[in-house]
């Protein structure tokens, strides 16, 4: 049986529920298990301790220097632990990075009926999948990572049903399911929205041809995973073609799985009995290395980015190129190299390999201390310029309109207090306020620590002044 949270004790909706990314769910969550029950090996506490909320106190001024490691991708590996569930047995993931997403995921796991055991010296998570999986991923998950709903398709596929809350996620649009959805009835199976939840039944999926309407990551990730175990063979034409949807087909691919196509717009699956376990090691996280670039080439710094693979940040690197930044490849990953102020650059999102809308924050950081006028578009998610107000707070001269953003550099930015409201805002605050005169102060950093691991402690390694500090001015309410 699957024991569910107590939602009476869930930590409220939009607070601060973990200090950083070194907390496992035993201290974000207080799942109903009786006291003292035994879990993954851990002894599972009734009263868990909710972290104080915290903020990065950030001094402008230094010029970044130095190198810097990349691990595995927030976007790749909770998908990939999510394709776990696919095969019974011991699935270990490698460069698993330190991030509260990955607590959450395991969490939600371990609900379903998995062990979940993380290394983190090792970074490394091994998932134990038994025969009958449950099949309900409960709200109090799913509403604090969107990314929960990549159990939808696994789910349905391996147990015939699935329930998964509708999530909540970052603040940065709508982000509807209605291609995930539309998918899974060709597929044969029944989706209906009950109290909150998908509901989706389906005895044996079929196979069937697919067109999304936008290459949706989420959509194309589910699909792929529900099509593995179908009847027969799928086409989802319009796929979306990140990296990180590569990586999760190799991984399923060495399961045992038959996918052609990965990494271009047609995806062609054809179903298999069964898969098998695997050992996998997720793919170095190309917008957490390019946020380390956009920092280096803001700051006129000189940093070399290692575990990344410039060939998923192309355009990312181009701008920067455009800029006035060198780029230089190394063995590894590449080298930012910057000695005068940026000039401005526009920069249109777009999916893979345009643009990543994840870098959209560092575009307009970048642009609001270049030289010149630049114009930024956004084309994945109507609500990215949200922040917007908060950058203008550090002096930012950016004028919006539905999805383009006139910025206008100055020489320097002016350090304020701000507030992030999404992971990749953060990291753009941050880098914004190393740019300011003065101190910046960015509040709501558990948004930040769900997917930059050890963002604070890296920033000092490469020169910056950054202080992660408990946050007095925020209440537990
Ligand atoms: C993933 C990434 C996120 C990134 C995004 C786009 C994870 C955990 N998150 O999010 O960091 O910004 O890809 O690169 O991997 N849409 C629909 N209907 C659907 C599905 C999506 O209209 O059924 C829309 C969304 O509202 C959005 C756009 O399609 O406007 C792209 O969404 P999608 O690619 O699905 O993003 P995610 O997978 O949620």
């Amino acid at each position: 049986m699957v024991v569910l949270a107590d939602p009476g004790h869930v930590a409220q909706g939009g607070r601060a529920v973990v200090a950083g990314s070194g907390v496992d769910a035993r201290e974000i969550y207080h799942a109903g298990h009786p006291k003292g029950t035994a879990y993954d090996g851990r002894v599972e506490t009734a009263n868990a301790a909710i972290a104080r909320p915290q903020r990065f106190r950030v001094t402008g001024g230094a010029r970044l220097a130095g190198d810097v490691q990349v691990t595995g991708a927030k976007n790749s590996v909770l998908k990939l632990m999510a394709a776990a569930l696919l095969a019974p047995g011991v699935t270990t993931l490698s460069e698993v990075p330190d991030i509260l997403d990955v607590t959450i995921m395991s969490e939600l796991l371990r609900r379903l009926g998995c062990g979940v055991h993380r290394d983190r010296e090792a970074a490394t998570v091994t998932i134990d999948v038994p025969q009958k999986v449950e099949h309900r991923a409960d709200y109090d998950l799913v509403r604090r990572m969107r990314a929960s709903i990549a159990v939808l398709g696994p789910l349905l596929a391996r147990t015939g049903e699935a329930d998964v809350a509708l999530p909540g996620g970052d603040a940065i649009g709508s982000r509807p399911l209605d291609f995930h959805i539309a998918g899974l009835l060709k597929m044969g199976a029944t989706v209906e929205n009950e109290h909150g939840f998908i509901v989706a039944k389906a005895k044996q999926l079929t196979g069937a041809t697919i067109w999304l309407d936008f290459p949706s990551v989420g959509a194309t990730e589910n699909l792929v995973m529900a099509a593995v175990l179908a009847d027969g063979c799928t086409e989802i034409d319009n796929a979306a073609r990140e990296p990180e949807i590569v990586d999760l087909c190799v991984m399923l691919g060495h399961m045992g799985a038959q996918i052609e196509g990965a990494g271009t717009s047609t995806i062609v699956i054809v179903g298999v009995d069964s898969l098998r376990p695997v050992s996998h090691t997720t793919v170095a996280d190309r917008i957490v290395a390019g946020t380390w670039a956009m920092a280096a080439a803001m700051t006129l710094g000189d940093v070399t980015v290692h575990n990344a693979n410039p060939a998923h940040l192309e355009i990312a690197l181009d701008k920067l190129v455009t800029a006035g930044a060198t780029v230089d490849r190394v063995d590894d990953g590449f080298r930012v190299m910057m000695d005068r102020r940026p000039t401005a650059v526009d920069a249109v999102t777009l999916p893979f390999p345009g643009f990543p809308t994840d870098l959209l924050p560092m575009a307009l950081a970048l642009n609001a201390v270049a030289s010149g006028t630049a114009m930024v578009t956004e084309n994945v998610y109507e609500s990215r310029f949200s922040f917007v107000n908060e950058l203008a707070r550090l002096g930012a001269d950016i004028r919006t309109d539905g999805h383009h953003a006139v910025v206008r550099g100055r020489p320097l930015l002016s350090g304020a207090p701000v507030t992030t409201p999404d992971i990749r805002a953060g990291a753009g605050l941050v880098i914004a306020g190393l740019v300011a005169e003065g101190e910046t102060i960015v509040s709501e950093i558990h948004h930040i620590d769900r997917g930059y691991p050890k963002f604070d402690e890296q920033l000092r390694v490469l020169g910056a002044k950054i202080v992660r500090e408990d946050d007095p001015a925020a209440g537990f309410g």
